[in-house]
């Protein structure tokens, strides 16, 4: 954690300050062990492997630090030579790249920081955020790099100062949590008037219920994290083949990517096969693994946007429900 992060901080219970306590530091001045004292309420928060820790790692996210732990880097462009990740960050926050340099963004649900990474890229100043251990992927990846931060802290709670943010995003978050809609409200205080929230979650159609990947991950709630991966790591080499051949038929592939239960991003033809394998392997444990999947149609985003404050909300046309407003 860098000194410098201290200022953006605050208790997520009162508010207030806080103050760093017992600090080591490495060569780097990365703060590596310490806690962070509520200068109002005395609450304590630990800083463990460089992470201030403002949530335990065994909540109902825990199955995510599983994932991105196990999974960390395959998404990353400048792990996997693509500019995938670029290239979504910038269609669903519809920011361009001349707005992003000098600005301070937040990332909630940050997973393994694969658009930490791009905008870090970009020039901003970015702070990464998620409720899960997968803060530690991210810290492995680029928690040094200058003008990145990570934290580990709820999106319910989320312990910024009022108006420190330029923008806010969470990409294939919300519908993670237990209160979609409630999610969004905390998002509001931390960013500064004028700032820029984007939001993109899984969409909720008639059809979604039935779908047999949602069957699928209701029959397989009991199982382990660890037991759902060796079950898709088992059916993957009869599952993916199909995938690639079945999901490229004009007109018919769209049934089969509903009917299929595995997740190949076959429009992603930069991928080698063997990167979409991995690919598939890791998207088909996000879908079954959460502990909650809440897909939201359009209307209810937006009127929990209108509920929380933000203004001018428009959708994008990029897969899934992507939903960009502002906090006037
Ligand atoms: C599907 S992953 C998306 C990660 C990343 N945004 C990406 O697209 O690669 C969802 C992430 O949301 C995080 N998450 C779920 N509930 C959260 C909460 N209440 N507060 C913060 N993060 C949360 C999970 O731990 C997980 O890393």
């Amino acid at each position: 954690m860098k000194r410098s992060l201290i200022p953006l901080l605050c208790c997520p219970a009162c508010r207030r300050s806080l103050i760093l306590t017992g600090a080591t530091e490495d060569a780097g001045g990365e703060v590596t062990s310490g806690e962070l004292e509520c200068a109002g309420c005395a609450r304590r928060y630990p800083i463990v492997r460089a992470v201030p820790r403002f949530v335990p790692s065994e909540g109902y996210a825990a199955p995510f630090g599983y994932q991105w732990n196990l999974f960390g880097r395959e998404q990353v462009d400048r792990v996997n030579g693509t500019r995938i990740s670029e290239r979504r960050l910038l269609r669903e926050t519809r920011l361009p790249r001349q707005w992003w340099p000098g600005k301070r963004v937040l990332d909630v649900g940050c997973g393994a920081g694969r658009f930490l990474d791009v905008v870090a890229r970009l020039g901003a100043e970015v702070v990464g955020v998620d409720a899960s251990s997968s803060v530690d992927a991210a810290y492995a990846l680029l928690g040094r790099d200058d003008g990145v931060h990570i934290v580990q802290a709820d999106i319910f709670a989320l312990p910024f100062v009022s108006e420190t943010f330029d923008a806010c995003y969470a990409i294939g978050v919300i519908q993670h949590t237990p209160d979609p809609p409630g999610s969004v409200v905390g998002l509001r205080d931390v960013m500064r008037r004028g700032g820029h929230l984007a939001l993109t979650c899984y969409e909720r159609k008639t059809y979604t219920a039935f779908s047999p990947m949602f069957l699928l991950r209701r029959a397989l709630r009991s199982l382990s994290p660890r037991a759902k991966l060796r079950l898709i790591r088992w059916s993957l080499p009869v599952l993916f083949p199909l995938a690639e051949v079945l999901f490229r038929i004009p007109g018919a592939g769209r049934a089969f990517r509903f009917l299929l239960p595995v997740a190949d991003p076959v429009d992603l033809p930069e991928l080698s096969v063997r990167q979409r394998y991995s690919w598939a392997l890791l998207d088909t444990f996000d879908v079954l693994a959460p502990t909650y999947v809440l897909p939201q149609t359009e209307s209810e985003l937006r009127s929990a946007l209108e509920r929380a404050g933000f203004a001018n909300a428009k959708r994008s046309r990029s897969p899934g429900l992507n939903i960009t407003a502002v906090r006037p």
